[in-house]
């Protein structure tokens, strides 16, 4: 059997390969266009592959591959519709099979599942619940497993693996649903502590949703209740002043160790952008730009590639993750966050910092396909 292939009944055919994407969180539209790129840059003589939308019900349906119905425009934001047709993973005869049902239809089987790439981000995607449905099915995927990536999305507990295995966290609150609703002012009055301005964040969320920069103790409450309307629990960060540098990891084959990527830099040029908020990620062309190697001193480079790997390592991430920075003035190395699922199209960061550091597009699915298909399965 070479790399490339899976034996199925003593024959070496194509792995087949389900491209996920979609779901429930409000990073939908940005898993379609991730999706988007992936199925236009994956070798389709090396996978067969299957584009499976999840709508933002719930639902599992099998969708078109053609790229552009999945790709952000001004016109169009792409979203996966609910179909009278579901496809669900079950096992049968010892092989992960796709079922697609539809009322008053018999059942039909689309074929037998390699691998799963789940290009989702946000809740319900990049947070251990699909990774945990995988699990319970024995099905190789692609990324990060439950915990790393349940850990990896809250940025509050984050935070504490961090700080436990010795990196530099920025000085936070983490504020409850009960405590908002029991003891608000004594919420205040920890955030006051922290000094403004601070920056209010869901602590389950992604794309810069519901995040504001709060300036003073009078806009605390608004800027509360617009992160909570994304999650009920939050962090609440004193902002730090930095160079944000973000670094991108590849698990290491075998038993080597993780991978890193020159760091790159993101500056955020005008457009009225306090910071890198969601409009200057997606809606604004050239809002935000990424310089990659950053043009920090090369202990600095060193440093950002050592601790990203330690990051990776903390939370046991697997596959790819973007660990995220601030390079103060005084030349800390303090760590945001990391993203276990982090924006993949081809203009996105992680790749563009794979890119810049020789390997591309295509040999990045590739390599991370390699990663999952020769993972073990079970607990590991
Ligand atoms: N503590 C902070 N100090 C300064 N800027 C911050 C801080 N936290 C977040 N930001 C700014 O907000 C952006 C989004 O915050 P982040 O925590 O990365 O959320 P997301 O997970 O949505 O990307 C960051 O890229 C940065 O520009
Ligand atoms: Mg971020």
């Amino acid at each position: 059997m070479s790399d490339e292939n899976v034996e199925v009944a003593g024959k070496p055919r194509r792995p087949r390969v389900v491209v996920l994407f979609g779901g429930r969180s409000s990073e939908h539209a940005v898993s379609c266009v991730t999706a988007a790129g992936v199925l236009g840059a994956i070798d389709k003589d090396k996978y067969d592959v299957i584009p499976i939308g999840i709508a933002k019900t719930g639902q599992w349906v099998l969708t078109s591959a053609d790229t552009r119905q999945w790709s952000l425009s001004s016109s169009l934001i792409p979203e996966v519709e609910p179909s009278p047709s579901t496809v669900t993973l079950a096992e049968i005869g010892g092989e992960h099979q796709l079922i697609v049902a539809a009322p008053n239809q018999i059942p039909q089987e689309l074929g037998t599942v390699d691998v799963v790439f789940p290009v989702l981000h946000g809740p319900f995607g990049e947070d251990g619940t699909i990774q945990g449905l995988l699990e319970l099915s024995d099905t190789r995927y692609v990324g990060a497993g439950v915990l790393a990536s349940a850990v990896g999305m809250d940025k509050h507990f984050m935070k504490v693996v961090f700080e436990a295995a010795g990196l530099h966290v920025g000085p936070y609150v983490a504020v409850t649903d009960r405590q908002w609703l029991t003891d608000p002012e004594s919420v205040r009055k920890r955030v006051d502590l922290l000094g403004f301005p601070v920056f209010v964040k869901p602590a389950r969320a992604g794309s810069s949703m519901g995040i504001s920069k709060v300036d003073s103790l009078e806009g605390l409450d608004a800027a509360i209740e617009e992160a909570r309307r994304h999650d009920l629990k939050l962090v609440i960060e004193a902002g730090i002043v930095g160079r944000e540098i973000e670094c991108a990891v590849l698990e290491g084959r075998g038993t080597q160790p993780p991978r890193t990527s020159m760091p790159g830099e993101i500056s955020v040029a005008g457009g009225g952008h306090e910071f890198y908020d969601f409009n200057a990620k997606y809606v604004e062309d050239d809002a935000a730009q990424l310089s990659c190697p950053a043009d920090i001193p090369e202990e600095a480079i060193a440093r950002v590639r050592e601790l990203a790997a330690a990051a990776f390592d903390a939370v046991g991430a697997e596959g790819l993750s973007r660990v995220d920075f601030f390079y103060t003035p005084d030349g800390d190395i303090i760590i945001n966050e990391i993203n276990t699922m982090p924006g993949f199209t081809p203009k996105s960061m992680y790749p563009q910092m794979w890119a810049a550091s020789g390997l591309s597009y295509p040999a990045l699915i590739d390599e991370l396909i390699y990663l999952a298909l020769h993972r073990k399965t079970g607990l590991r």
